[in-house]
């Protein structure tokens, strides 16, 4: 039997440690017989010394291990194809992409988390739809994928429970922005959950954990590399996360701007990610197409109404109401005004993601409760011109306080300059 203090020691000294040690390790922990404050040690000797690669796939696949896997590919007889975030503000794309790339033809059944810190999480954003079930069983879900073509669950219990914990410990002692933990904790559920091609979109900027561009190609290289292992297909996007993605951020303002998207009518840069995402995921999939045709095919499911009409059925089958009157809306909305004449040079991220936070929107502990509809939208983005009084965002809050609070912090987001920034698109590079 292993002694959990003297890997934590050994890994404190920079030590590589074995496979079997890291997996008696993680099982023990997943077990309860390795306590938190061990554990904990031991992500914070990771923070610091890192994992090898090597050390990096044991971690992923003892944290497998620890519960049970889904072969989600042979219960429909399909290739199955997958796509994760590594987590923004604004980031919706999953409800957009989903019926776009269902009612092309490719089922889709997606295990999703919850959005911790400034961070959303796609599960909040789907409870703000009343009677949507986001906990089905593993038999529902895969009845629901087979019948309709599309399902967004919550990670069951038994899918890499080592995880579960692991996340919950590192949230709550500084571990979680470390490439590694990163790595290992997305690339566990995908694996697990039976994903045999994985767009990963790893999000880059102020609102994201990895702040460089040289971060994200690292931690991307890493999870491309454990699919490798694996013997499954990643691809990763690396997208601009300088500012929110998209207008809205918040719960059901967010699944109204989806809504939109998948009729056509979405912000451009969220739009564009749609599309690009769903183009990859449909070149992945048994379909047999190239990007270009999937991109003509997830243009058309837009154009010709069958991805809204893939999202009804979708919504439907999991208990909630397709009818977007039925979402909740905030009582008080203020406009926040262009202090000047200028372009926007800079809407930061996290600041935009805070103020959503504070509104009610997230979670600071995990015991806290969301309001689904309270956020913010961002009307001018980077790059937009305004003159003094224009509306740069709205703010919609629960009561006048949090509102005033929030507008102030949203005038903080904006940075106005003379000239409009460099321009690029949201799709800052691929890695495959
Ligand atoms: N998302 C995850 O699922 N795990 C992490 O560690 C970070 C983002």
């Amino acid at each position: 039997m292993i002694r959990p203090a003297e890997l934590i020691q050994r890994k404190r000294d920079g030590e590589e440690l074995g496979d079997g040690e890291i997996a008696e390790l993680v099982l023990g922990y997943a077990r309860g017989d390795v306590p938190d404050y061990q554990m904990a040690a031991f992500a914070m000797a990771v923070y610091f010394r890192g994992l090898s690669p090597r050390e990096t796939f044991a971690l992923t696949d003892a944290m497998i291990r620890s519960g049970e896997t889904l072969d989600l590919g042979a219960a429909l007889g399909r290739k199955v194809v997958d796509k994760h975030s590594t987590g923004g503000v604004g980031d919706k794309t999953s409800l957009a992409l989903g019926p776009i790339v269902a009612a092309c033809g490719v089922p889709v059944g997606k295990m999703s988390g919850r959005g911790l810190g400034h961070t959303g999480g796609t599960l909040d954003k789907l409870e703000s739809i009343p009677g949507y079930r986001v906990e089905l069983t593993t038999e529902e879900f895969v009845e629901q994928v087979r019948d309709v073509g599309l399902a967004i669950i919550g990670q069951t219990g038994d899918l890499v429970p080592a995880d579960k914990q692991l996340y919950g410990l590192r949230d709550v002692t500084a571990t979680v922005d470390q490439l590694s933990l990163i790595a290992a904790s997305i690339m566990s559920k995908k694996l697990a959950a039976g994903a045999q091609a994985i767009v990963l979109d790893v999000k880059v900027g102020d609102g994201a954990f990895m702040k460089t561009i040289d971060d994200a190609r690292r931690l991307a290289e890493t999870m491309i590399a454990l699919g490798d292992e694996a013997g499954r297909e990643v691809v990763c996007l690396l997208t601009d996360m300088d500012q929110p993605l998209g207008a809205a951020v918040g719960n059901a303002l967010e699944v109204r701007e989806a809504l939109a998207t998948v009729r056509g009518n979405g912000p451009a840069d969220f739009s564009e990610l749609v599309l690009y995402a769903s183009a990859r995921l449909l070149a992945l999939s048994d379909l047999g197409v190239g990007e270009a045709e999937g991109r003509r095919r997830a243009e058309a499911a837009v154009a010709d109404g069958s991805a809204e009409a893939m999202w009804r059925r979708w919504i439907e089958a999991q208990g909630g109401t397709a009818d977007e009157s039925t979402l909740p809306a905030a009582p008080v909305v203020r406009v926040v005004e262009a202090p000047d004449d200028g372009a926007v040079a800079r809407l930061g991220a996290i600041r935009i993601g805070n103020a959503a936070l504070r509104l009610g929107a997230g979670r600071r502990t995990k015991a806290d409760t969301i309001d689904h509809a309270v956020g913010v939208v961002c009307i001018r983005k980077r790059g937009d011109e305004v003159e003094r009084g224009d509306p740069l965002a709205e703010v919609h809050a629960r009561d006048e306080a949090s509102a005033a609070e929030a507008v102030e912090a949203v005038l903080s987001a904006y940075e106005l300059g003379p000239e409009p920034p460099h321009r690029h698109g949201v799709v800052l590079e691929v890695m495959s």
